[in-house]
């Protein structure tokens, strides 16, 4: 039986993207696989006012079970509203589809949004598959998040040892055959914890610390210049903060030379074009960081609400730093 996202209170991206691009801020899409990081989410959306993207990947499917995510962004949006906020204003989005078949069935389960990321195909085929995609959500109008260029790492399934650009000579033409309503764009970011190898890196004289190349602002802005107003994504957005680094390292992890994006180039380009910017890896730090502290802590404790309500409120602390200090998305959705 299909559902549309309406009934469940959720709503497509487009409207929220128009007005980050105008407004020269970007919408959070933050990921989630678990009671806690969604709590975590809606908790600083609510609080800050800010629209907000949660993102389901095939490894959450894969976790989680489909069925049990979307009730959940289903309850999402009445404890919002139970939180007070009045007009919640909530996508659920796939992340990183990779075929017809996943978006369609996605589409057809109460998702707004859907990504189909064919990035890693022969440019005719990325479009081919986009388009087809693009034609089955619009007549639900579910929104659909398209990708050019390639990120460096392992993107999903699809491992890549190096970054393409995206080549801004293309984006005209793919975003009006396919008639995608937003673009991942790769411009040197790239997924997980350790997005730069230290040799990619210089080290700050002062705290040993990694110090990452800077983004390819040039090619955002090449990008811009083709299709000014059409909105722009960023994944593999997460700054790795070195206090959850550490606090993992401190407290019996292993997370040696983990790095990110700083947050001053995030910050960047959530002022330009780029009006949806990808988080995941910094909830998992956060987490893990919080709860390896209180175990440490606390030795004897043994039921996970002991060591589960530290790790939510330290996501929600970073979930609001982001809205509020990197993202602006803070008050746009009253
Ligand atoms: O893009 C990758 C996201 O961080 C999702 O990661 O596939 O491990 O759930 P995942
Ligand atoms: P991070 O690994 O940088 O959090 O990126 C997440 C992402 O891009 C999800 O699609
Ligand atoms: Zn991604």
């Amino acid at each position: 039986m299909k559902v549309s996202f309406k009934e469940l209170g959720l709503v497509n991206t487009r409207e929220m993207f128009a007005k980050a691009v105008k407004g020269g801020y970007a919408i959070p899409a933050f990921n989630f696989n678990n009671m806690e990081q969604l709590q975590a989410i809606i908790q600083a959306s609510a609080e800050t006012k800010s629209p907000v993207i949660l993102q389901v990947s095939k490894g959450a499917r894969n976790y989680a079970n489909q069925t049990l995510l979307r009730y959940m962004a289903q309850g999402a949006v009445e404890y919002a509203k139970e939180l007070g906020w009045k007009k919640p204003q909530i996508a659920l989005h796939l992340d990183h589809g990779d075929s017809y078949e996943l978006c369609k069935s996605c589409v057809d389960f109460g998702f707004s949004s859907v990504m189909i990321d064919a990035s890693s195909l022969p440019y005719e085929e990325n479009v081919k598959l986009t388009r087809k995609v693009v034609n089955y959500a619009h007549k639900y109008d579910v929104t659909v998040e398209a990708e050019l260029g390639v990120l460096a790492g392992v993107e999903d399934e699809v491992a890549s040892e190096v970054s393409h650009y995206t080549k801004p000579e293309e984006v005209i033409d793919f975003v009006k055959k396919t008639k995608c309503d937003s673009l991942a764009i790769s411009i040197g970011t790239s997924h997980g914890a350790y997005k730069f190898t230290p040799e990619q890196c210089t080290r700050d004289p002062q705290t040993g610390r990694l110090v990452p190349p800077p983004l390819a602002f040039d090619v955002l802005k090449a990008i811009e210049k083709k299709l000014p107003g059409f909105p722009i994504v960023l994944h593999g957005s997460s700054s790795v903060p070195q206090e959850y680094v550490d606090m993992c390292n401190q407290y019996g992890g292993k997370l040696p030379n983990a790095v990110g994006i700083p947050e001053e180039q995030l910050r960047k380009a959530a002022k330009s074009a780029v009006c949806k910017i990808n988080i995941d890896s910094d909830s998992r730090l956060a987490m893990t960081g919080a709860i390896r502290k209180h175990l440490a802590e606390n030795p004897g404790h043994f039921d996970p609400r002991q060591y589960l309500k530290p790790a939510r409120e330290e996501m929600k602390k970073m979930y609001v730093h982001k809205i509020v200090n990197v993202l602006g998305s803070n008050g746009k959705a009253r």
